[in-house]
């Protein structure tokens, strides 16, 4: 089996390379190849996402993602910036359906900015559409205002769209997802404003048919985004579209205590998978060696899990993730008074002892 390694910038190199050596510390043995991508691919061959790095990743059967990004990019046109490359990659591969678990380690129920009591033991899953939305959708760009108060001057413009068979797809996932929960999945939309988020809720509503076990509800995004911070454990799996799952999916990311935690995956209709840690590239940090790399070795066991069929080595890279956790080992995005602070490498071989 091939695993695409495809680190990225900022913090993203050191982050993938205790995964790396995670995988490497497992009984199977993964053929693994390395390319560059975002302001990294960009500096090797002029484009974010090279077209080798595209065919690699075409040709695995999964990827492992770090993160893309540095300010020093911002000023270069749009189709040459870092985050073109994830969003190309999500697209060429087909990766519609991105699972964001947000789940509050016991031993981090301090770390969290809410009180204990509202967020321990938090446990919600977000699956947020990922190819459609607003993020893709044509036309887009800079024209001429052709009416109203300000005609005449330069607009910008995006379109927000969901085909229906978009919308069923990703209702399927989430209701199978909740199915193998707690059985209650809410549907976040802005049906009250929004024509294309009235058409999903209706899809949504009829694709519930199919899936009588689970409890379904549809909330709007302003209250979802209010209810996540007032009484999170209240949701079991939210899923929604492309841009408001990936604000919620920071907001509810932040419950945990940090985001240096949480892994995703996204996925195509085959179980064909990108893994990625929910953060970003942090480059004010990268280089020094203290990020959190348990976000991007929990990726790495999701990708066991849905991709490649390793149950047993995903359920081994989690316990021992729980177990270094245990041990009082922290990076310093999650450190506290009483805890061990350690550095990215020392938590990633914490992890490969753990395994044993
Ligand atoms: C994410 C990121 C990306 C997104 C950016 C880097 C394009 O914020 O994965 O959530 O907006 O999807
Ligand atoms: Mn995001």
């Amino acid at each position: 089996m091939k695993i695409a390694i495809l680190p990225g910038d900022g913090i993203g190199p050191e982050i993938v390379t205790q995964a790396v050596k995670v995988l490497n510390a497992l009984d199977e043995q993964f053929e693994m190849e390395t390319a560059p991508v975002g302001g990294a691919g960009y500096e090797a061959s002029g484009h974010p996402l090279p077209e080798a790095t595209l065919k690699l990743a075409q040709d695995a059967d999964a990827v492992l993602f770090g993160a893309v990004g540095d300010w020093k990019y911002d000023t270069l046109d749009r189709p040459l910036r870092p985050e073109q490359a994830i969003l190309g990659l999500r697209k060429h591969l087909g990766l519609f359906g991105n699972l964001r678990p947000a789940i509050l380690y016991p031993e981090l129920a301090n770390a969290s900015t809410l009180k204990p009591e509202i967020v321990s033991g938090l446990d919600i899953l977000i699956v947020r559409e990922l190819t459609g939305d607003i993020y893709f959708g044509q036309p887009r760009g800079v024209r001429e205002c052709p009416d109203g108060p300000f005609k005449g001057q330069r607009e910008g413009f995006d379109t927000m769209r969901y085909a229906e068979g978009e919308i069923r797809r990703i209702a399927h996932v989430a209701f199978q997802a909740a199915q193998k929960r707690g059985k209650r999945l809410t549907s976040v939309d802005k049906a009250n404003v929004l024509e294309t988020f009235q058409f999903w809720k209706d899809i949504v509503t009829d694709v519930h048919q199919e899936y009588p076990d689970v409890a379904l509800d549809h909330m709007y995004v302003d209250n979802a985004a209010m209810q996540l911070v007032r009484a999170p454990k209240k949701f079991d799996v939210i899923v929604t579209g492309n841009m408001f799952g990936d604000i919620l999916s920071d907001a509810a990311a932040m419950l945990t205590g940090s985001i240096g935690m949480l892994p995703s995956a996204s996925l195509d209709a085959n179980n064909k998978g990108l893994y990625e840690p929910s953060h970003g590239s942090a480059p004010d940090i990268a280089g020094k060696g203290i990020a959190n790399p348990l976000a991007t070795i929990l990726s790495a066991a999701m990708m066991l899990r849905f991709s490649l069929n390793k149950v047993e080595q995903a359920d081994r890279i989690e316990a021992a993730v729980k177990k270094v956790l245990a041990q009082g080992l922290r990076t310093v995005d999650i450190y506290e008074a009483g805890t061990t602070k350690v550095g990215t490498e020392e938590m990633g071989n914490a992890v490969v002892k753990a395994l044993a």
